[in-house]
């Protein structure tokens, strides 16, 4: 079945759109948030999926570390008219000759630049985008009875949906800056490799390895304690399984396209990791595995779904009880893992507990929780509110 428009206009290694379904309960249960960031847009499945269904806010931030690709999307945005009779004329003189010559020279102005990127990349061998370490197209040619080379219906719609969005060619710790409380990111940068044979990570030249990978996560960390709402893809492997043990991991299966012999085609395991639980359809696999996190400087990610259980049910002020008391803590370099929840349920009797000289409250959610009985004093504001969970991490059963 075709999928609506706008749709991602360019095929591209490690495209989206089979882990949709599962990317978008992700979104819906993140909840509403303020601006979209997409780090690693490549052919941008998940923003034209939230595109289509009118999720996104003004100013949704997308970027890419390769120029070339980050041009195709702001020659859209900009010119489309220029590009689609580009195409055109591409499309009247569309054959092997033609192909090589068109990849053989890269065009003065950023219509030609766009459409010769397009018309390639629909073109060329597995229709994937693949560059040589100097930065040059180089998939050789596919023989396809009928390419799609100007698909103007869905570029036309390509273009009005790019109008409002910020589209720069950056490395993700760069637009990882721009996010802000409340904003949603999805990262999806290219996949720690299974094998070492299995390895594609040559999108652009450069590369991404071990240490990418772990200042990824160093970053998920940061943006999620900042109170964003993050959602990441990557391959199941023992590395990203330890980098993201602290968070939300869903493990799903995927058929891969990426290496072009068909025997080494098949599902690979994925993981989809989330900072915020995820309580829609899924809930009923989540396996509730109770561990406390043990990665150092993880205590913050703890205290983050605190707050954030604290602000959806109307405690905004306990939570900001809260951040005085961090704050007076890391200014004068002190190190906890104070467990707040502890603290807001009170002593066993239901005496109010005093921190850095604040008495907090002892909220019944909190007694609950750590499993006391509720006494009289405790505070219950949201008719709706249910216990928070006791773990912080878990897993998918498929
Ligand atoms: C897995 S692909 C993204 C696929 C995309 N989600 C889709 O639906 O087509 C990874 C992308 O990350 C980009 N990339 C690689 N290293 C990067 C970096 N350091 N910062 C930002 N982007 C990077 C690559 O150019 C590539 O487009």
């Amino acid at each position: 079945m075709k999928e609506g428009i706008p749709r991602p206009f360019l095929k591209w290694v490690g495209g989206k759109r089979q882990l949709l379904p599962k990317l978008l309960e992700a979104v819906e249960c993140a909840g509403s948030f303020r601006r979209y960031h997409e780090p690693f847009l490549g052919g941008g499945a998940l923003f034209f999926a939230l595109a289509r269904e009118g999720l996104l806010s003004a100013r949704t931030q997308l970027s890419d570390i390769n120029p070339n690709l980050v041009e195709a999307y702001q020659g859209l945005r900009d010119n489309v008219g220029g590009i689609i009779g580009t195409l055109k004329r591409h499309r009247a003189r569309h054959c092997e000759s033609y192909f090589y010559q068109v990849r053989g020279r890269v065009p003065p102005t950023q219509v030609g630049r766009a459409a010769r990127l397009i018309y390639l990349n629909k073109t060329c061998f597995n229709g994937l985008y693949r560059e040589n370490r100097k930065g040059e197209f180089n998939a050789p040619f596919g023989s396809y009875a009928n390419p799609n080379i100007c698909d103007e219906e869905n570029l036309r719609s390509v273009a009005a949906t790019l109008a409002d969005v910020d589209i720069e060619a950056r490395d993700f710790l760069a637009a990882a800056k721009l996010v802000r409380r409340e904003d949603l990111v999805y990262f999806d940068p290219p996949y720690d490799p299974v094998s070492k044979t299995a390895a594609f990570t040559s999108y652009s030249k450069g590369g991404f390895g071990v240490d990418s990978q772990e200042a990824l996560a160093r970053t998920f960390v940061t943006l999620a304690q900042k109170g964003a709402k993050v959602i990441l893809s990557n391959s199941l492997t023992p590395l990203t399984k330890e980098l993201y043990k602290d968070f939300y991991i869903s493990e799903v299966s995927a058929k891969r396209v990426v290496n072009s012999r068909g025997d080494r085609r098949g599902a690979v395991m994925e993981v989809l990791v989330t900072s915020f639980p995820i309580t829609s359809a899924w809930r009923s696999h989540y396996r509730i595995n109770g561990s406390a996190p043990t990665v150092a400087g993880m205590s913050g990610f703890e205290r983050m779904l605190t707050k954030q259980w604290l602000a959806e049910n109307n405690y905004q002020d306990v939570a900001d009880l809260i951040d005085e008391v961090v704050d007076e803590w890391n200014k004068a370099g002190k190190q906890t893992r104070r467990n707040w929840w502890e603290v807001l349920a009170g002593t066993a009797s239901g005496k109010p507990r005093t921190v850095a000289g604040r008495q907090f409250p002892v909220l019944r959610a909190a007694q609950e929780r750590q499993g006391l009985p509720a006494t009289p004093n405790a505070i219950s504001r949201n008719q709706e509110e249910s216990p928070p969970r006791i773990k912080v991490s878990g897993r998918w059963t498929r």
